[in-house]
């Protein structure tokens, strides 16, 4: 296939960025998309130029680094795939294809297609943990599960840190991260201990971090690889709200 890439560049996140446009001429179908970007870097070194920066770790679609949104889609045209896993057959020979880094103020542009996604390490450590000793494997086994929350809270822990429901999101809102992260742990026993604090530490820092608000809109749904379902998030805001009166008991009883 011979392609041709619109191709986001900015040297820092103090540049204003522009479209590059960079003729792919030997590109198969059978190349992962990261590959392809690979390929093309590497004629760009040759002929003496900046290659294109980009994030990606694992190429299997478990680290969550790799993101970046193709054709105005994150993680690209294909459903439940990041980046990396999205292959050149899914685009066809001819084709113009667009690519940007995830937009959001929250994550700044470090170069190129790279952002920082430190604020999600910072919600992490408002909540993402337990206290309890949890022992040895065998000991860690002994605590019983109800089948229905082990399979929830596995669903929750697949969440892959990418970012792609905060570039999806018209408010640029990250509810679909913080809920996964906060049901996760919290879904458990071990978890327990901390339940309430943890919702309420990782929804301030979420805030702080200059995240919008949901609104409904569905678009993060969509756009996760991993397919974390919105209901994580109206479990997050039942939790809230019954953390949120546990640590205001005077003020519950006012109202
Ligand atoms: S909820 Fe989905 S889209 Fe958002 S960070 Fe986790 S895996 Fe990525
Ligand atoms: S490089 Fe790890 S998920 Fe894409």
């Amino acid at each position: 296939m011979r392609l041709t890439l619109h191709v986001w560049r900015q040297a820092s996140s103090r540049d204003t960025g522009r479209f590059e446009t960079f003729d792919a001429p030997d590109v198969s179908e059978h190349m992962s998309f990261l590959e392809m970007l690979d390929v093309v870097n590497e004629r760009i070194t040759q002929a003496g130029g900046e290659p294109i920066a980009f994030e990606h770790d694992c190429r299997e679609g478990i680290c969550g680094s790799c993101g970046m949104v193709v054709n105005g889609r994150p993680h690209g045209p294909q459903s439940l795939t990041t980046a990396c896993q999205l292959h050149m057959r899914s685009f066809n020979d001819g084709d113009e294809i667009w690519i940007e880094p995830w937009r959001a103020n929250s994550f700044p542009v470090i170069k190129d297609l790279v952002v920082d996604r430190s604020p999600f390490d910072r919600i992490i450590e408002a909540g993402g943990y337990i206290s309890v000793r949890t022992g040895s494997a065998p000991d860690g086994n002994t605590f019983p599960v109800p089948k229905q929350f082990a399979d929830e809270a596995f669903d929750a822990a697949t969440c892959i840190g990418c970012g792609a429901c905060v570039a999806a999101c018209p408010n640029a809102s990250a509810m679909l991260f913080t809920s996964a992260k906060v049901a996760h742990l919290g879904l458990l026993p071990q978890g327990q201990t901390e339940r309430w604090d943890r919702v309420l530490g990782m929804v301030e820092t979420h805030d702080e971090e200059g995240f919008g608000n949901c609104t409904n809109h569905g678009a993060c749904q969509n756009a996760c690889p991993k397919g974390i379902s919105v209901d994580y998030i109206a479990r997050l805001n039942r939790d809230l709200v019954k953390a949120t009166l546990r640590a205001r008991p005077a003020e519950a009883k006012d109202a």
